[in-house]
């Protein structure tokens, strides 16, 4: 799609249509003025209660020839008292998807809440644009008949003053929400289309076209490395198990370690999971995915920093070469693990890719996995669930996630909780407790045990990587996240 800012007053815009925001009870300078040229037609709206400014409240107008454009769409933005900021990326979702829904190609719209104190008018169009992407994202790849007729092409944000603002603002949130769209697109992907070996394609080709550095290591690399805990869960597959190391900027200070959970699929293995929502592991590869969206957009934003993506891969499947309860495995760390359930299969591979990622001595570690249902049980799809071992860290992620709203929240990670992982016959056993209690607490304390004394946090997403109720921008499936809040951080770091 395409999007610009141009300057100019709206009542002198052409084109199919303008969108134009009002908070709930109050008439904006810019509404007053349509009032003006359209003989009161909004306020006639407001009058016969067609139109109040609530929350996501549409309306939209035919402006007869009195001015340019062919139509207004009012959309509410709520009473001005309960406003914040993601208000601005729903809003601009909601109408846009409106706009796709009545067949209109191109629409202009003013920047929302200009007279709020307090936001700038970069971060403004940035929401904007995010919002409009993230909001008419679909996935439709495997449909053979696609509603290809009603794709919109072209959006404009209509603006008085401060140009070289908006343009930043909107070549910023381009970046962050194509990432979290191609993040999305990944982790959509079926099982059987997207292997450990298509996902190593994936990374090849990012890192071709962006000049990153590579490697992957294969099934040999892992038995010399002593990878012990990836090749374990990856024993009752055929397909080949893979660990990519991609790297943006190798050798700047500092240095930031992204690992993320790549398992294609989740079946729990030998400890199967019921039938019933199987099909959702299919995206239980959705930290790996948001890594590649977050190195994406890193290099497309040019960050003044390294990341190094440590990615392990495989599919978790029971077969007569699985891995077994019992089973004790020494990990690349050296230390053991009891295995409990092979359906706490992630943080056996993030075991593994943790004590590498200390190799190369990062300012800071982070992990993104879709790691617990108890993570979905204490927070449900409005948070992600944050745990670490440096507070400064933590202070940071939280701040990011209150601009991305990409919301965290911090459980605790008590020392005394690795009691739970304590094991009679290994270093610790990888289910913690008798019946999961603090399931995501006691994972997180296991994923400590191999991260050392680097400064890490880890990023459950297990309850939101996927929606299943539609959210604001964000239609049934995978939603993406962690890419904006991780993005938004390193931006920050300085
Ligand atoms: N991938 C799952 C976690 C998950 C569950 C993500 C539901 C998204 C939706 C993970 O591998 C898993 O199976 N965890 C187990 C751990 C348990 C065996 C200690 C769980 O949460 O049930
Ligand atoms: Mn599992
Ligand atoms: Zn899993």
């Amino acid at each position: 799609m395409k999007i610009s800012a141009r300057q100019g007053e709206v009542d002198k815009i052409s084109g199919e249509a303008l969108v134009v925001s009002s908070f709930e009870g109050m008439e904006s300078s810019l509404i007053k003025k349509l009032n003006k040229v359209l003989g009161n037609a909004v306020g006639n709206l407001i009058r016969d209660n067609e139109f109040s400014g609530k929350f996501n409240q549409i309306s939209v107008l035919h402006t007869e020839g009195k001015i340019p454009a062919k139509r207004i769409l009012l959309i509410g933005l709520g009473k001005k008292e309960e406003f914040y900021f993601d208000r601005i990326r729903q809003v601009s979702a909601k109408a846009s998807l409106h706009i796709r829904e009545i067949g209109v190609k191109n629409f202009a719209t003013s920047l929302h809440c200009q007279d709020m104190k307090g936001l700038s008018k970069k971060e403004i169009a940035q929401a904007m644009v995010e919002g409009t992407l993230l909001g008419l994202y679909k996935f439709d790849k495997y449909k053979t008949e696609k509603e290809k007729k009603n794709e919109v092409e072209e959006f404009t944000i209509i603006y008085e003053d401060g140009t070289n603002e908006i343009e930043e603002g909107i070549r910023i949130g381009k970046i962050m929400a194509d990432a979290t769209n191609f993040t999305r697109d990944l982790v959509n992907l079926p099982a059987n289309e997207a292997t450990p070996t298509k996902l190593v394609e994936v990374a090849k080709e990012l890192a071709k076209r962006y000049k990153l550095k590579i490697r992957v290591l294969e099934r040999g690399d892992m038995k010399k490395a002593g990878m012990s805990g990836l090749l374990a869960v990856s024993q009752g597959s055929v397909q080949p198990p893979k660990f990519i190391i991609l790297e943006y900027n190798a050798g700047k200070k500092p240095t930031m370690a992204l690992v993320g959970k790549g398992i294609t699929f989740d079946s729990g293995g030998i400890s199967l999971k019921p039938s019933k929502d199987m099909d959702k592991m299919k995206t239980d590869k959705a930290g790996a995915c948001a890594v590649l969206g977050i190195i994406k957009a890193a290099a497309e934003l040019r960050l003044p920093l390294a990341i190094i993506g440590l990615i392990p891969l495989t599919e978790n499947l029971p077969s007569g070469s699985a891995y077994k309860p019992g089973d004790i495995i020494e990990t690349y760390s050296k230390k053991t693990v009891e295995i409990i359930s092979t359906d706490a299969e992630g943080r056996i591979i993030l075991a593994d890719a943790l004590a590498y990622a200390g190799n190369y001595k990062p300012t800071a570690i982070m992990d993104l996995a879709t790691l617990t249902g108890a993570c979905i049980i204490a927070l449900g799809d409005l948070a992600i669930g944050l745990l670490g071992n440096d507070q400064n860290l933590i202070k940071k992620i939280k701040g990011a996630g209150e601009k991305t709203w990409e919301r965290v929240w911090e459980l605790p990670l008590w020392k005394e909780y690795e009691e739970y992982n304590k094991s009679d016959v290994a270093d610790v056993k990888n289910v913690g407790g008798k019946s999961g209690e603090a399931g995501t607490i006691t994972a997180a304390a296991f994923l400590r045990t191999f991260v050392g004394e680097t400064p890490w946090v880890h990023l459950d997403i297990a309850s939101t990587a996927l929606v299943e109720r539609e959210k604001p921008y964000n239609l049934k499936g995978a939603t993406g996240v962690g890419v904006r809040l991780i993005v938004q951080l390193l931006m920050d770091w300085s």
